[in-house]
């Protein structure tokens, strides 16, 4: 694909080569993301950074990573402080805030809406995640993780074993990344959920058109056996129709240390979108897990700026001038890798 003025809304807009060259771009700005080099590329540049859905590290990085780039951030992050509260359509929003910045980047409950909002937009559009269907941005820098953490053993994506454990029916950064993987070669999948929560259909389609061997999964024990890769998902309570119906599954599947250690290969590593439920009834990944090097949560968080960078320099096409704007970082700056957990 073109990156430049796209609107990047799924993942389905995206081939194998696309994906290779977001990673490399990526790789090129990662002195940037690390504070040892400032570019001021997009000075001058406006992000509309429009979250309608609870947000801390999808914002806040989609926010930096603008800044790292040099350009300004305006936040609107909630509906009810924004004029769709006084019965505003999408259409409009979009037609108006796209007079008013470069690029926007929207999070709405709704399936279909951030499509729909870029329908009136003048300008380019990122889906941050709408409703239970996609989170394009998330999946992209998982896989950027899943590509550094195995590259470290000298493995490639191709190939894969992976394990995804939890909501696999609403949580849409999972739909993104299954979609994704398919891009690859002779991927296996355990798909690992309670009854329920399985994966929908059309994603796991997407795997099997592929070629890829996909197995479903009841039993936690029994799913995260022979895998390279261990991807941990939170109940989506927020899409169930009442707090009740989540109540019947969180907590059913906890992953730590214990379980880890009784059921994985001993180098298998855990990733996890965040935020993890780290409440008494919930805990599916828990914070005895922290001291396990293989714990790769926080190197995916510190890799979603560099991925999100990459993805502005690419839509506003600037891959070639970053270098012309940079100088050296001139304050004192903590070493950021590798990342404490
Ligand atoms: C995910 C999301 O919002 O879909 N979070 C995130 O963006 N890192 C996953 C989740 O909320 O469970």
């Amino acid at each position: 694909m073109d990156f430049v003025g796209s609107h990047i809304l799924s993942v389905d807009q995206f081939e194998r080569g696309d994906i290779d060259r977001l990673f490399d771009v990526a790789d090129g700005l990662a002195p940037f993301a690390q504070r040892e080099r400032i570019t001021r590329v997009l000075q001058g540049a406006i992000l509309s950074n429009m979250f309608f859905e609870p947000s801390t590290r999808t914002r806040v990085s989609f926010g930096s990573a603008f800044n790292l780039l040099g350009g300004d951030v305006r936040e609107t992050t909630e509906v009810k402080a924004s004029a769709l509260a006084k019965g505003e359509s999408l259409h409009d929003t979009a037609r108006v805030l796209s007079g008013y910045s470069d690029v926007i980047v929207m999070r709405h409950p709704e399936e279909g809406s951030v499509a729909e909002f870029a329908t009136a937009s003048r300008v380019p559009v990122i889906n941050a995640g709408d409703g239970a269907n996609e989170h394009p941005s998330q999946a992209l820098l998982d896989l950027y993780t899943v590509r550094r953490e195995l590259a470290a053993r000298g493995q490639g994506i191709d190939g894969l074993r992976i394990a995804v454990v939890g909501d696999l029916r609403y949580g849409r950064a999972v739909h993104s990344l299954l979609k994704l993987l398919a891009l690859f070669d002779q991927v296996s999948v355990h798909l690992v959920s309670p009854p329920g929560l399985e994966a929908p259909e059309d994603v796991i389609a997407v795997l099997e058109d592929g070629g890829h061997a996909v197995k479903v999964y009841h039993d936690l024990g029994e799913g995260i056996h022979h895998v390279d890769i261990l991807y941990v998902t939170r109940t989506q309570e927020e899409r169930f129709t009442s707090p009740e119906e989540a109540d019947r599954y969180r907590g059913l599947f906890r992953v730590n240390q214990a379980i880890y250690t009784e059921n994985c290969e001993p180098n298998t590593v855990i990733m996890h979108p965040l935020p993890r439920d780290s409440r008494a009834q919930a805990q599916e990944l828990d914070d005895d897990l922290n001291a396990n090097p293989n714990l790769a949560i926080f190197r995916q968080t510190d890799n979603g700026v560099v991925v999100r960078m990459a993805l502005f320099a690419m839509v506003l096409d600037v891959v070639d001038q970053v270098n012309d704007h940079a100088r050296s970082v001139t304050w004192y700056t903590a070493k950021r890798t590798p990342p404490p957990n």
